[in-house]
């Protein structure tokens, strides 16, 4: 298989960077392992009324602080990921592709003509928050219980976290991210067969990145989350293989 177990991941033969492209016609777009030097860059978008508004779990303001904590914590993950595959590449080098814990590449990036790259979101894949389950002691029971589950069990519940630059919006890109991760990642190396999507219920973009990749709108949930001060109800959204 080529690239062994980091298969499909494709290696940047400059810097040995793994990452994954988008299809045509956003192939100038990569997902990436997170960077330390991306520090400066998640602020400005973070902190746009455009982004802030819909997203739940960064502290608004967002400072360089809160992205140096951020990134030291998704770096470590998707280190650990890939370390895990090569040495399963060295101990067992023509054996089945394995399993793992999560995907990681995650950062978007815009790569230029010139061959640099600029960073312009993110896209996670975690497991789910459970916010379909109304009863904060129950919610909190059903986390403890999906975080529990092996790596590869199919009833693990997964989803997902984006965000994009306001000057990339409306391109495709977060369709054609999520539908990457999915399909090359998600299903194949992680065994990933039910997944949610929860967005706040206004967010209509994001809704609509969901059900482009297969995602069954269920209905609208309140479970009483306040973000910011402000009640919010939130979509939720079905997929499963
Ligand atoms: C939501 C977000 C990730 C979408 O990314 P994107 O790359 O602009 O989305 P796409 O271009 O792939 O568009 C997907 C679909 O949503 C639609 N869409 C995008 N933005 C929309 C908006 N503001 N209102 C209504 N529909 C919208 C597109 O028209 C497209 O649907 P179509 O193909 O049927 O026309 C991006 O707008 C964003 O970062 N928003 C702020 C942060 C956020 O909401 N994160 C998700 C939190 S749950």
């Amino acid at each position: 298989m080529p690239g062994g177990q980091l298969y499909p991941l494709e290696i940047n033969p400059h810097t040995e960077e793994p990452f994954l492209r988008l299809p045509s016609p956003n192939d100038n777009i990569i997902l990436t392992p997170p960077r330390a030097n991306d520090v400066k860059c998640l602020a400005p978008i973070i902190n746009d009324p455009r982004v802030s508004v819909w997203l739940e779990g960064p502290p608004i303001p967002y400072r360089d602080e809160h992205a140096e904590e951020w990134l030291a914590q998704i770096i470590k993950q998707g280190e650990d990921i890939l370390t895990e595959l090569r040495e399963e590449d060295r101990l067992n080098p023509d054996g089945q592709l394995k399993l793992v814990g999560g995907c990681p590449v995650r950062h978007i990036r815009e790569v230029l003509p010139d061959g640099r790259d600029i960073y312009i979101g993110d896209i996670g894949l975690h497991r789910a928050l459970m916010e379909e389950v109304l009863d904060p002691d129950e919610r909190k029971k059903a986390v403890a219980t999906n975080n529990e589950k092996a790596v590869g069990d199919p009833s693990t519940v997964w989803s997902f976290g984006d965000y994009l630059a306001p000057s990339h919006h409306g391109r495709g890109i977060m369709s054609a991210a999520m539908g990457t991760i999915i399909n090359q990642w998600a299903i194949p190396r992680m065994g990933v067969r039910c997944m949610v999507g929860y967005t706040f219920s206004a967010n209509e973009g994001s809704k609509r990145v969901f059900e482009k990749n297969g995602f069954e709108w269920k209905g609208t949930l309140d479970n009483g989350k306040l973000v910011r001060g402000e009640h919010k109800t939130i979509n939720y959204l079905h997929w499963q293989l």
